[in-house]
């Protein structure tokens, strides 16, 4: 048997880190193994990506295409991290335009894959055109994929049996299994507005996301089937795609004494100091439209908590002994990121897909989210009070820090993730179009 080819793999993330990040990863892990990587994004966001370690540098491509310059989109935002969330859409006008250039670079550059998020709509038919194979790589759980929509084409076309808000609060009628994952009303409310009605960008993201899907040839999911497995095969049956599930880009080898910088030692010694009971770090990025602290808020609780408004090493903050839970917005890596260190969530989601990923963690009982109040979801402060408490205090909430703990063996099995990677690449190797 002659050996697998090489292959030349092209990623091509959405404008976000969350999403630049895991993608960045995953060609890490394919380069790896050997192949040939292009990694495609636009200069501001490849100068921000953190450094490909030495040994995989020749393989590894970090290719630059220019951002179309749009009204109303700040000069030099080229991330949704720069910019509030209510100019989104401008981005992804901006992203549309790198279709000319993107058809250009593959002029010269035949990949015999691109592996793409869920935002490039227009992209099958130039992959068909030039026989390259699509893996649309999805950062949202399958969970969120079923609930979405029943097939490619009713996302498309948005037909749906689903025209109220409130039609969004109980799980879809097309999925066959016990679940309980639905929106709150509130989050249905704003779905409405942003991701499911036609917004400015020109295009819904679920008539993004079936575009992608209707075009690829396999959807990968960071999934692995210890986790859940219901979902993932619902998602092929619905889309009529094979599903292979990457396992979970845990975090990698991790020595909590390798960086030694300033800002890490300050927090440490902190945390050091901290006893048992609630004192609390909060890391807290400043945006526009962020939350305002009220006045004398840090006076009042120092010594018991403190607040961060820059960048800080999560991992290491995480992994520090002092540290119990994790109160989150949910997002899909930083949950992985809490749990590989046993901590259990307190869980308050934002935007309406971290809603999603709310529910599913809490089904599996490693943690509980924050009471909102249904309508506005807005949050008062005794339901955070009680949440923190019962996590992190209470005899109840025992069975929390149990399973978390017990979510950590699966998360924490490199093997098990590496042979995900494994068969995901040779997924590739033998299904190539070309
Ligand atoms: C998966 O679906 C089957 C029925 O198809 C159900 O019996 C089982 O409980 C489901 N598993 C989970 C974890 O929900
Ligand atoms: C798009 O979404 C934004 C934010 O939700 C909203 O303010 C705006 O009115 C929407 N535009 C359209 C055309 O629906």
């Amino acid at each position: 048997m002659s050996e697998a080819k090489k292959l030349h793999v092209a990623l091509f993330p959405w404008l976000a880190f969350g999403h630049m990040i895991p993608f960045f990863e995953l060609a890490k892990l394919i380069a790896q193994r050997g192949h040939k990587i292009s990694f495609i994004s636009t200069p501001r966001n490849i100068q921000r990506l953190p450094k490909v370690p030495p040994n995989l540098a020749p393989l590894i491509n970090l290719v630059s295409l220019p951002l179309l310059t749009v009204e109303h989109l700040p000069q030099n935002a080229e991330a949704t991290t720069d910019i509030p969330s209510h100019k989104t859409p401008y981005l992804k006008i901006a992203f549309d335009g790198l279709q000319g250039p993107l058809h250009q670079f593959f002029q010269t550059s035949t990949p015999d894959w691109i592996i793409y998020d869920f935002a490039p709509h227009w992209l099958p038919p130039i992959l068909a055109n030039l026989g390259i194979s699509g893996v649309f790589f999805s950062m949202y759980g399958a969970w969120t994929l079923s609930f979405l929509g029943s097939s490619t084409s009713a996302m498309i076309n948005r037909e749906d049996s689903r025209t109220r808000p409130e039609d969004f609060t109980v799980p879809p009628e097309w999925i066959p299994f016990p679940s309980k994952i639905a929106f709150g009303l509130h989050e249905a409310k704003r779905a409405f507005g942003d991701h499911i009605e036609v917004n400015n960008s020109g295009f819904s993201d679920v008539f993004r996301l079936g575009s992608v899907i209707g075009g690829c040839n396999v959807i990968a999911i960071r999934n692995c089937n210890e986790l859940e497995s219901n979902f993932s095969r619902l998602v092929g049956e619905l889309h009529c795609k094979p599903v292979v599930p990457i396992g979970l880009l845990p975090p990698a080898d991790f020595d909590g004494s390798s960086d030694q910088d300033d800002m890490w030692l300050t927090i440490k010694e902190w945390l050091d100091k901290q006893n048992k009971g609630l004192p609390f770090f909060w890391a807290l990025r400043k945006r526009e439209n962020s939350v305002k602290l009220p006045d004398g808020f840090e006076e009042r609780v120092k010594g018991r908590g403190t607040v961060w408004t820059s960048w800080v090493p999560q991992l290491k903050i995480m992994g520090h002994e002092s540290v119990g839970g994790f109160l989150t917005h949910c997002g899909y890596a930083s949950i992985i990121e809490a749990l590989y260190f046993e901590l259990p969530l307190i869980m308050m989601p934002i935007s309406i897909d971290q809603g999603l990923i709310a529910r599913f963690f809490g089904e599996k009982m490693v943690g509980i989210e924050i009471t909102k109040d249904e309508k506005d979801g807005s949050l008062r402060r005794e339901s955070v009070a009680e949440s923190l408490r019962l996590i992190m205090v209470e005899k109840e909430g025992r069975g929390y820090r149990d399973k978390a703990k017990e979510m950590k063996k699966l998360i924490a099995d490199k093997d098990m993730h590496d042979r995900y990677v494994d068969h995901f690449v040779e997924f590739m190797q033998n299904h190539r179009v070309a």
